[in-house]
This record gives C-alpha cells, sequence and structure tokens, in this order.
C-alpha cells in the first residue's frame, strides 16, 4: 500500500476544529487505503519551550486524540517524534542542504518569529521545517494530510527530495501535499479573515475539542459575522457566514448551495450558529468522553505509542542508513 505521514504538535491540550477538519478527518479516511503514519511532533513543540511534565501530558492527550478521531492503531503506525532519533538525525543533513536565504522565506517561521520578537525566537524555530522535511522522507511518504498552512512547508521538503535526489540518486520519495478541498483553512470564530490558530491571542476563535460543549456554543453563538443579515455564499465580502456555512458543510455533508437555500431570508444568522453549535456538539462529545478513557490508562497508551516506535523505526533506520552512506558517511560498524 501507498505510504502517508502526518503529525501534529502537542503544544496544546487540546486541538482545535482546524486541526479536527483540516487534518485529522483525512486521516482517518485515508488509513483505509493506504500504509498511513501518524506522529506526534514533540521536538517541533519543544520550539515553546513547554513546561516538561505539560509537555509529557500534551503528548499523551495529542495521541489520545489522534485515537479518539478514528485513527486506528491496528492499522496505523502511531508514535511520539523523539522515540524515533532519525528524525533529528536526517534533520542535521538536510539543513546542510537547506539555503539560509530559502529557509529564513518561511511564512510560518517570519509569523512566528515576528510575534515573539528576535529575543524570544530560537534556532529550532528557523529549522522547524527542516525537521518536518525529515519526518517525512524518512519514510518514503507518497502524500502528507495537512492543511493548507502547511503548504509551503511541503513545497521545501520536495525541494529538498528533489535536490538531494539530484546529487545522489535517487535517496528520496517525492512527497505531495494531500489539502481538502473543505476544512482546508477553517477560521478564527472571533477574526474570520485569519486561520483559527492554536497561537491566536483572542482564544475566543478557536473551537477547542476538549472544552466544555457549554463553552464551544456560546463561541459559535458570539461568532463575528455582518450586517448584512442575509445568509449567502460570499467568502470576500462574508467571511464570518462562509466559514459557518463551511464548518456546517463539513459536519453534515450538505452543500453549500443546500445550506444558503436553507438558510434564506432575513435573521437567519441566529438559525445556523444554532444547527453549528449542535453539528459540533455531537461530535465533540463522544470524541471528549473516548479522549478521557485513553487518558485514564496512561500506561496502556504509552505501551501503543512504543510499539508504533518500534515500527517506525524499522521503516525509518534504512532510510538514514541510505543517506548517511550517500553523503559519505562512513559506517558505524
Ligand atoms: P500543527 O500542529 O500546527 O497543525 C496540525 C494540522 O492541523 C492543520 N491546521 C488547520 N487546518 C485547517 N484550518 C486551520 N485553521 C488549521 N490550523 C491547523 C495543519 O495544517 C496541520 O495539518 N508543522 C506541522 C506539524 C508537522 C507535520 C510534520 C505535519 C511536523 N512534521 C510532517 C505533516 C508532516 C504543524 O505545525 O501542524
Amino acid at each position: 500500500r501507498p505510504r502517508i505521514f502526518s503529525g501534529m504538535q502537542p503544544t496544546h491540550d487540546s486541538l482545535h476544529l482546524g486541526n479536527y477538519l483540516g487534518a485529522q478527518v483525512n486521516w482517518v479516511k485515508m488509513q483505509e487505503e493506504f500504509d498511513a503514519i501518524f506522529c506526534v511532533v514533540d521536538q517541533h513543540a519543544l520550539t515553546v519551550v513547554p513546561d516538561p511534565a505539560e509537555l509529557r501530558t500534551r503528548t499523551r492527550v495529542t495521541a489520545a486524540q489522534y485515537f479518539a478521531g478514528g485513527v486506528d492503531p491496528e492499522r496505523s503506525t502511531v508514535f511520539v517524534q523523539s522515540q524515533v532519533p532519525e528524525h533529528a538525525q536526517l534533520a542535521w543533513v538536510l539543513n546542510c542542504f537547506t539555503g539560509f536565504g530559502e529557509a529564513s522565506r518561511m511564512t510560518q517561521f517570519k509569523d512566528k518569529s515576528g510575534k515573539r520578537g528576535a529575543e524570544g525566537t530560537n534556532v529550532g524555530l528557523f529549522t522547524y521545517p527542516m525537521l518536518m522535511a525529515a519526518d517525512i522522507l524518512l519514510y518514503d511518504a507518497q502524500k502528507v494530510p495537512v492543511g493548507e498552512d502547511q503548504r509551503q512547508h511541503l513545497e521545501l521538503t520536495r525541494d529538498l527530495a528533489q535536490r538531494m535526489n539530484a546529487r545522489y540518486g535517487d535517496l528520496f520519495v517525492v512527497p505531495e501535499p494531500h489539502i481538502p478541498a473543505d476544512g482546508a483553512k477553517i477560521m478564527s470564530l472571533q477574526e474570520p479573515t485569519a486561520k483559527m490558530s492554536k497561537s491566536a491571542d483572542d482564544q475566543r476563535g478557536n473551537l477547542m475539542m476538549l472544552d466544555e460543549p457549554k463553552a464551544n456554543t456560546k463561541k459559535i453563538k458570539s461568532a463575528v459575522t455582518d450586517l448584512d443579515n442575509a445568509v449567502r455564499w460570499d467568502p470576500e465580502a462574508k467571511p464570518g457566514i462562509a466559514n459557518l456555512l463551511r464548518i456546517h458543510h463539513a459536519f453534515s455533508g450538505e452543500s453549500i448551495e443546500a445550506l444558503v437555500e436553507r438558510y434564506a431570508g432575513e435573521n437567519k444568522y441566529g438559525a445556523l450558529k444554532t444547527d453549528v453549535a449542535e453539528l459540533f456538539r455531537s461530535v465533540q462529545e463522544p470524541f471528549k468522553e473516548k479522549v478521557d478513557t485513553y487518558m485514564a490508562d496512561p500506561g496502556q497508551l504509552d505501551a501503543i505509542l512504543a510499539a508504533g516506535a518500534e515500527r517506525a523505526r524499522e521503516l525509518a533506520a534504512p532510510t538514514l542508513e541510505r543517506v548517511y552512506d550517500a553523503v559519505g558517511f562512513l559506517p558505524a560498524r
């Protein structure tokens, strides 16, 4: 079976709706058809220098959310990045093949370092995309299911793979991003022209999978819309309404046209919000319960992740060996 790879950062306790609709829903669909590998990228999360106990908890609860959302550990490989040392090892090699200017152009780096200022920025944040490229290239992944915001990182991954293939022969599979048509960019409820983001200043714009359903309902009801008072599909002029329609569509499967028709007429914003809140609650409640079940037995969770890491290493080790040999490192034996 062709291979896919993807991951999320354990930077918060809860995933938000963007992570869920932009990535996870596709992971679950694709694991049927592909040999799927899903990683909790704790080394990436270290770039924000979290509290150690918090990082450990978040790593577990992120994995628990993978499973709660439908990732099946029997079918897919799920593991924690730091337990497979080949990621950091390959990242070093890739660092040496990445131009300084090329890395400086990554918009995610510019956003994040800009927000924190030169003082708060570490080198890990700068080399982040090369570690991400290593994640993907180690497993010869053909496809990488992610949201729109990861497109540029995927482009860099492809460039690095092609560059190294041109120099050393066929070292890497050149991966393709798999970005969903719907849900690729879920927007903030408070600022619907900006993506829903874990690092946003205004957390009222984020729907968190593990928050109390009541809190999320409240956030949806106070989502920013517009004064025009008619439900129409116009992402440019009506980004708030477009976002709510997209979320509705992602959960209900109903077409945008059908929804626009349903909520036609004056003063239907309230009805749209009520229905979106209800749809979200019906997904969120069982999700939260499943996460609690996994978190109640951290020993079992750790065992699943350890088994995943073992399988991952079996796949990663030969790739790293291939690369080490190609670049001219002496064999270890
Ligand atoms: P992260 O942890 O920020 O986000 C996890 C996934 O959620 C998607 N996403 C969104 N999708 C739609 N709308 C949004 N508002 C939204 N916000 C986030 C992201 O696109 C992502 O798919 N660098 C990655 C983690 C990573 C990775 C990898 C991913 C590290 N190595 C290798 C794929 C392959 C990141 O920061 O994701």
